[in-house]
C-alpha cells in the first residue's frame, strides 16, 4: 500500500517532517501566510491527514468535501475553535490538539504582559528611545512613570484550566489573592494551595486589580468580556488576554480606554488577527500588544511539533491518538488508514 498523504498548512521548527515522512507522503505548504481557503479545501480533498493553524478555517463544507478520504487534522495549537469538531466528529474524522506543553510559555507571557502594563514597561523604553528622559533634564524624578504595584493585590483569573492554574501558580511569588471563575470549581486542596477563592463573574469583575482570561473560545465565552463587566472593573485595575480575542468585545474594550473606566490592558489576542496598525488600541499609552505570541518559544514550540508527530504516527499505527479532541470519534471509526 501507498503511503497516506499528509498536507500542513505551515512550516514547523524541528525535524518531525523527517520523523513523519517515514509513515506517511508529506507535503508542506512552503510560504509564510496561510493558504487560501480554496487551496485548502482542494489539498483537503486529496489528503488522508492534514497538519492545520488556528489560522487555518476548518469548517464544516471543508470536512465534508473531504470525505470520505481525509481522516485526521492535527492542528498545531491548544485551542481549536477554528475547527468545527461536532462536524468532525459526525464523519468519523479524529482531531488533535497540543495540550500541555505550552501551559508554562503562555503562563510566562501573561506575567510579562501583566508586569509590562502595570509598570508601564513599554511606554517606558518608548521614553527613553524617544528622547524624552533625556529631554526630561534628571536622571531621577519622585514622580516619573509611576505605575501600579502588584504584590499583595489581588489577582482574578476567568478560566481555570492548565494555563489559568500555572499563572496563578506564579502569582503565588507576588504575594496575590486569587479570585477565579471556571464552569468547574477546584478541589478544595488546590484552591487551598493557589490561595484561591471561587466566585462568580460578576465578583470577579468587580473586586480584581487585573483580570486575566485563559478560558477556550466556545458560544459560552464569546463577548464574555462586554462593556456590562468592565463597567464593573475597578477604576484602577488592568484586563489582560492571552487566550482568544473573540473573549473580548474590541468596541466595549476602546470605549473602557477612552473614557477611563480601567486603567489599561495587555493584549496578545485580538478579533481580528493580524491587528491593523491604525487599529484604535494602538494609540493608547495603557496598552500593551503582542502578536499572538503567548506559547512562542523555541522549546514549546518544538514540543508542539512533536505532539502533532506522536499523534499522526500513533494513528498511523492504528492507535488512539494521544491527545485526541473528540474522544467520541473511537466509536464512529477506528484509528488508523486501513479501516
Ligand atoms: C494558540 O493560541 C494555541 O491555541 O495554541
Ligand atoms: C490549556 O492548556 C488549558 O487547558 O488551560
Amino acid at each position: 500500500m501507498s503511503k497516506p498523504k499528509l498536507f500542513a498548512t505551515r512550516q514547523l521548527p524541528g525535524s518531525v517532517f523527517e520523523d513523519l515522512s517515514k509513515y506517511y507522503e508529506v507535503e508542506v505548504w512552503p510560504e509564510y501566510t496561510a493558504p487560501p481557503y480554496e487551496v485548502l479545501l482542494e489539498k483537503a480533498r486529496n489528503s488522508d491527514a492534514l497538519i492545520t493553524l488556528l489560522t487555518d478555517r476548518v469548517d464544516c463544507n471543508l470536512i465534508e468535501s473531504s470525505q470520505p478520504r481525509l481522516r485526521i487534522i492535527s492542528q498545531y495549537a491548544v485551542g481549536y475553535d477554528n475547527i468545527d469538531i461536532e462536524c468532525a466528529t459526525r464523519h468519523g474524522v479524529y482531531v488533535t490538539n497540543t495540550p500541555g506543553v505550552l501551559t508554562d510559555a503562555t503562563a510566562d507571557l501573561t506575567w510579562a504582559l501583566i508586569l509590562a502594563v502595570t509598570r508601564r514597561v513599554v511606554e517606558a523604553d518608548r521614553f527613553v528611545r524617544e528622547g524624552k528622559w533625556w529631554e526630561s533634564g534628571t536622571g531621577w524624578h519622585p514622580l516619573m512613570m509611576l505605575g501600579f504595584e502588584v504584590t499583595g493585590k489581588t489577582l482574578g483569573i476567568v478560566g481555570m484550566g492548565r494555563i489559568g492554574r500555572a499563572v496563578a501558580e506564579r502569582a503565588k511569588g507576588f504575594k496575590m489573592k486569587i479570585l477565579y471563575y471556571d464552569p468547574k470549581r477546584l478541589p478544595e486542596e488546590v484552591e487551598k494551595e493557589l490561595n484561591a477563592t471561587y466566585v462568580d463573574l460578576d465578583t470577579l469583575f468587580s473586586q480584581s486589580d487585573i483580570v486575566t482570561i485563559h478560558t477556550p473560545l466556545t458560544k459560552d465565552t464569546y463577548h464574555l468580556v462586554n462593556e456590562d463587566r468592565l463597567r464593573k472593573m475597578k477604576r484602577t485595575a488592568y484586563i489582560v488576554n492571552t487566550s482568544r480575542g473573540k473573549v473580548i468585545d474590541t468596541d466595549a474594550l476602546v470605549k473602557a480606554l477612552k473614557e477611563k473606566w480601567i486603567a489599561g490592558a495587555a493584549l496578545d489576542v485580538f478579533e481580528q488577527e493580524p491587528l491593523p496598525p491604525d487599529h484604535p488600541l494602538t494609540k493608547f499609552d495603557n496598552v500593551v500588544l503582542t502578536p499572538h505570541i503567548g506559547s512562542a518559544t523555541w522549546d514549546t514550540r518544538v514540543r508542539m511539533a512533536e505532539i502533532v508527530r506522536d499523534n499522526l504516527i500513533a494513528f498511523a499505527e492504528g492507535r488512539v491518538p494521544p491527545t485526541l479532541v473528540n474522544k467520541e470519534v473511537v466509536n464512529i471509526r477506528k484509528p488508523g488508514f486501513q479501516v
